[in-house]
């Protein structure tokens, strides 16, 4: 029987780490072909945190006010993946833009989740700015990353109708979806 080979991610989150539960449980289960080494976290009292602890994942926690630049903290960061030889890094709900020295050290191998079909409402609050806006179709997208704000290459999107005014069923709605997209994605990826 042909074995499959098992890939190394990390996910990097900034808190509640929904995404990053189900991408780890996947994991476990053997329902994708990975093993999640690391979890990255900029804020040291997310949820994340503890999620990543009682699953046994190791983590990097850090606050970037501790590092003079941007560039100091992502050093760090490729430092902790490289020793845990991380080949795919998985961003689910990290709230920061991503620079020069993870995107260079890991080119083509970063991708993110965002809660509306891209390029629609990129950055902060989409599901309410897209609810403010009377949009009927929302949606999840999956893409590579690149130095801008939600931008990069389509990967994969699930689209999600729903005409009612409630932001909290919306939401669980769009986490509903991005938790079986973000499987599916890297199920694909990681043939
Ligand atoms: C998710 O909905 C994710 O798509 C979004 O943050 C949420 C994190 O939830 N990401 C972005 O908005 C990126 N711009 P979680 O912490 O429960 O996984």
């Amino acid at each position: 029987m042909a074995t499959q080979s098992i890939h190394k991610i990390a996910v990097f989150a900034s808190g509640y780490g929904s995404n990053f539960e189900v991408i780890a449980r996947a994991a476990q289960a053997g329902e994708i072909a990975a093993e999640v080494v690391l979890m990255v976290c900029d804020k040291p009292s997310a949820r994340v945190c503890s999620l990543a602890d009682a699953m046994g994942v190791d983590k990097f926690v850090f606050s970037a006010k501790e590092y003079p630049s941007k560039a100091d903290y992502e050093r760090e960061i490729v430092s902790q993946c490289r020793e845990r030889e991380v080949e795919l890094i998985c961003l689910a709900g990290y709230m920061r833009l991503v620079g020069e020295e993870l995107l260079n050290a890991y080119k083509g191998c970063i991708i993110n989740i965002h809660p509306s079909l891209l390029p629609a409402f990129p950055g902060v609050n989409p599901l309410e700015r897209a609810m403010e806006y009377g949009v009927k179709v929302y949606g999840a997208t999956i893409h590579y990353v690149d130095e801008t704000l939600d931008g990069g290459k389509i990967i994969a999107q699930q689209a999600v109708t729903y005409e009612g005014d409630d932001i909290e069923v919306l939401t669980a709605l769009i986490h509903e979806a991005e938790y079986k997209l973000y499987i599916n994605t890297l199920q694909k990826l990681l043939k």
